[in-house]
């Protein structure tokens, strides 16, 4: 249940899933860290790991893997890379769907209010989308970038 205080090891404790969520260089800049995370815990998620860094090539390089070749990539890589983001792995049952239902559509302006991207972002006349956050979209995804921003983990 969302909210109650459950320990490591408990019952049903081998059905949480993990997800790899970056709070974007935009977030750190505006100052939304706090409100974002406020969020993740509020839903009842747990937070397992954070480290705030500037990411560095290799790392979006992999990251991003899957849209090498897109229009926006170039855009997407500088945006990524152009100050310090968090990086966050998030646990929970249904955490990997239940964070990107939290972060709303990619496009800020389509994201539904309530949501990180619907409440927090807005459209700028920018190469890429700048929109807060990232969150893993499969359990596959998940585990490749979690391998990626905490190895230690794997
Ligand atoms: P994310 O990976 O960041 O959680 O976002 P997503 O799944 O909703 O979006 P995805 O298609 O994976 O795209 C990754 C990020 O690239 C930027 N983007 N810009 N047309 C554009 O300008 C464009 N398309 C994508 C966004 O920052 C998006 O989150
Ligand atoms: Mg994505």
């Amino acid at each position: 249940m969302a909210g109650s205080i459950r320990p490591r090891g408990y019952p049903g404790a081998m059905t949480a899933q993990r997800t790899l969520v970056l709070l974007k260089p935009d977030a750190v800049q505006r100052g939304l860290r706090g409100e974002i995370i406020r969020r993740i815990e509020a839903k009842g998620y747990d937070i397992l790991a954070l480290a705030q860094r500037t990411a560095t090539a290799e790392e979006l390089a992999a990251h991003y893997a899957e849209h090498e070749g897109k229009p926006f990539y170039p855009g997407l890589v500088d945006y990524m890379g152009s100050a310090p983001l968090v990086a966050i792995v998030a646990e929970g049952e249904g955490v990997i769907p239940g964070f990107r239902s939290l972060a709303g559509a990619t496009n800020p302006t389509e994201a539904a209010p309530g949501t990180i991207r619907g409440d927090l972002a807005r459209e700028w006349d920018l190469p890429v989308i700048q929109n807060l956050v990232h969150g893993s979209d499969s359990e596959e995804s998940a585990a490749r970038e979690i391998g990626i921003w905490f190895p230690e983990l794997g």
